[in-house]
């Protein structure tokens, strides 16, 4: 049925809890981004963001990666006789899924980091809302060990949630690092022991679940506009943003976690979510 969808070969997907996990599924190749992959991811960021029994996106990789980014062979040397503005299709349909798609998707993403993550991987990576990953996965922007700038839009992305001096050492040398150090770096949330890592994602999504999903939705997309905007229009966004989000809230969480403090002394907002 999967196939019939679109998807099933290159990606995975399982819907369990009101989590979908979303592997890349070329475990040989170390989960590089292909064009099936490119098609497929496309396909199924397009079924989940309607699928209710969705709530969580997991993004991850089967076998010993997360994924070894871009296939040099299939994505880049392959494609380089395809008719240009086939090419130039197949760029931005990864760009899209890779970080527009994901910045702005209709629900939470985590990145599930298993393993290796190179180049184009970093894009997916800081796409995803959040990250946690093993602590002995390996990160590269190797992209200057085979004589090409991190490209697509790695190069943005990393200068977007590492540090400078971070980012510039780890673009100019190509050196690995390792899960512990992405978390000091900020570039995920956290890191974790390898058997504990799909325990973490699933208490993070758990988490994410309890929120009012409308509000989520808004809150992260609030937060990418707002970073490109000065201050004044900052505020008249977020005001107005807020105004809007209230007023198309299916579930008037705002009333009803007031009421529940307020009135009913129920829960304390400042401590967990209020019972929806
Ligand atoms: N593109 C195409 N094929 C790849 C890629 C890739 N990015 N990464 C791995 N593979 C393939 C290998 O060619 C090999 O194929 P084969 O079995 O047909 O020979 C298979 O996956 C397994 O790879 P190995 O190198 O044997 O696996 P190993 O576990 O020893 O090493 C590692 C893993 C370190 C990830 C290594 O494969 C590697 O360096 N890959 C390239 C990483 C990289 O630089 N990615 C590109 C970043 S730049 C960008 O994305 C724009």
């Amino acid at each position: 049925a999967e196939t019939a969808r679109g998807w099933g070969e290159a990606v995975t997907v399982e819907v369990t809890d009101g989590v979908a996990w979303v592997t890349l599924n070329r475990p040989d190749k170390r989960n590089a981004i292909n064009p099936a992959i490119v098609r497929e991811m496309t396909a199924v960021l397009d079924a989940l963001e309607g699928d209710p029994a969705a709530e969580v996106l997991v993004i991850t990789g089967a076998g010993e990666a997360f994924s070894a980014g871009q296939d040099l062979k299939e994505y880049f040397r392959e494609t380089e006789g395809w008719p240009p503005h086939e090419r130039e299709r197949l760029f931005a349909q990864n760009a899209a899924w890779q970080w527009r798609r994901l910045m702005h998707y209709r629900k939470p993403t985590i990145a599930m980091v298993n393993g290796w993550c190179f180049g184009g991987a970093f894009q997916v990576l800081v796409g995803c809302d959040l990250a946690i990953t093993a602590e002995d996965a390996t990160f590269g922007l190797s992209e200057i060990n085979w004589g090409i700038i991190p490209a697509g839009i790695v190069t943005k992305s990393v200068s977007m949630v590492m540090p400078q001096r971070d980012a510039m050492y780890y673009i100019m040398t190509g050196e690995t690092f390792d899960g512990r150090q992405a978390a000091e770096m900020r570039l995920v949330n956290r890191a974790v022991p390898r058997e504990a890592l799909r325990g973490e994602v699933e208490k993070l999504a758990a988490t994410l679940r309890q929120k009012n999903p409308h509000v989520l939705r808004a809150a992260k997309s609030a937060y990418h506009h707002v970073r490109q905007m000065g201050w004044e229009q900052a505020l008249e966004y977020l005001m107005a943003k807020a105004d809007a989000t209230k007023f198309r809230d299916p579930e008037q969480g705002d009333v009803k976690g007031m009421a529940q403090f307020i009135d009913e002394k129920r829960y304390k907002p400042g401590l967990g979510a209020y019972d929806r």
